[in-house]
């Protein structure tokens, strides 16, 4: 890595200082913006504190093999880059050097289809990495084989599919918005007359003509059908939409309420993975999104059932810092405080990690105010409560 790297920050919330300095108004508005009221947002950071460890220890932790595989794709590492929109703001290269910071760390990343540059230009700039795509639902499915035909050809090894945006940001929008930078997004216009700069209100009328609002379980099996790729299915937060989209034979189920950024008072996302990964049965992979800022986050995750986490934001501030190398060094200190808190839980891999690693805070309360008949005690709830 070069000198240019933030040379303080040795934290995500250290980077998340630095980058905000460096960015500009309007991009730290866009990127880390907690979403409407930003109760969801909160949380989903919060509620990874209200999980507590309980180590193991004397076991040999002196070597730690923190890989996973993810779709048969082997990772470094479980965390990855969740799909992220307008690059640009953040870094002039954009999706590109971003591709290039997951693939230096041996992860993956996946593209929003909101991307300022082609999605073959994103994987031929990255050839080593993992790449997945997000596509968008649309209303014409001649333009959505399309795309799943370019993915397939680029070398994409899954299809993303957002499902917690119902109706696109587009569609609500009243005023224009004027971007300090000229966004280009190739991978929603495909051969179109782009109508009007992205922002203006004649291109939130074009994308609501192609973009299909209120996608339905149909179009995910049409999608299933029509291409060779995995699905994963991402903007599940209920058990039932999770056993829903394994019947219907989806590949990966991804825990997400998109940062806080839809609806807002949802549940944290940490919290309502056991559920999901019950349903699930072990019959997809289940993967998370949301608040994830630490090692012992990551930790939390995989040991309440997550295959691997990705992240949002973080990944953005390391961008705008300092291009590739930021992302990368976002990624290397996730990386560096997972291993060292897999050695302190006494996991030397991540097979380690199981589900009696972490206790929710609730289980001490309940252990205060019951005995182990199970019959309340008094004397502690008149004393405390
Ligand atoms: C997003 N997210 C997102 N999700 C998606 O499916 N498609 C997209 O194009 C975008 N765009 C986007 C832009 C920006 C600026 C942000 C911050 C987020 C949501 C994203 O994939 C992810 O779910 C959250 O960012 C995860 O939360 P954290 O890690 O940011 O807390």
């Amino acid at each position: 890595m070069s000198e240019n790297v933030h040379p303080k920050a040795t934290s995500v919330a250290e980077l998340e200082i630095a980058a905000g300095e460096k960015l500009s108004a309007f991009a730290r508005e866009y990127i880390s913006h907690p979403g409407e009221g930003g109760q969801t947002y909160r949380d989903n950071c919060q509620a990874f504190k209200r999980y507590r460890l309980l180590p193991r220890n004397l076991r040999d932790v002196n070597i730690r093999d923190t890989s996973v595989t993810v779709l048969g794709a082997k990772l470094h590492f479980p965390v990855a880059i969740a799909p992220t929109a307008a690059h640009k703001f953040a870094h002039g290269d954009a999706e590109l050097a971003t591709a290039k910071g997951a693939a230096a760390m041996n992860t993956l990343m996946v593209l929003s289809s909101w991307s300022h540059h082609p999605l073959e230009q994103v994987a031929e700039a990255a050839p080593r990495g993992v790449h997945w795509f997000y596509m968008l639902f649309y209303r014409d499915r001649g333009r959505m084989k399309r795309l799943l035909e370019r993915a397939e050809r680029a070398g994409y090894a899954a299809i993303v599919l957002t499902v917690d945006s119902p109706i696109g940001p587009f569609s609500l929008r009243r005023k224009p918005v004027v971007f300090p930078e000229q966004i280009r997004l190739p991978n929603v216009w495909l051969d179109d007359v782009v109508p009007g700069p992205a922002g203006s209100l004649e291109h939130d009328w074009g994308l609501t003509r192609i973009v299909k609002n209120g996608a339905t379980w149909e179009d995910v099996t049409w999608i299933k059908n029509n291409t060779r790729l995995p699905v994963v299915l991402k903007g599940i937060l209920s058990a039932g939409d999770a056993r829903i989209a394994v019947d219907l034979g989806v590949a990966g189920i991804y825990v997400s309420n998109h940062g806080g950024r839809e609806q807002d008072g949802v549940p944290a996302t940490i919290d309502v993975l056991p559920d999901i990964v019950r349903a699930v049965g072990g019959e997809a992979e289940v993967y998370l999104d949301g608040g994830v800022r630490t090692g012992t986050d990551v930790l939390k995750a995989l040991a309440l059932g997550a295959r691997c986490v990705f992240i949002g934001r973080p990944a953005l501030w390391g961008l705008a810092l300092n291009g590739a190398e930021g992302v990368q060094q976002v990624l290397q200190v996730l990386k560096d405080e997972l291993s060292l808190a897999m050695a302190r839980a006494g996991c030397a891999k991540i097979s380690d990690i199981e589900p009696s690693l972490v206790v929710h805070e609730s289980y001490y309360l309940y252990r205060q105010l019951f005995n182990h008949s199970g019959k309340v005690n008094n004397k502690i709830l008149k004393s405390k409560y």
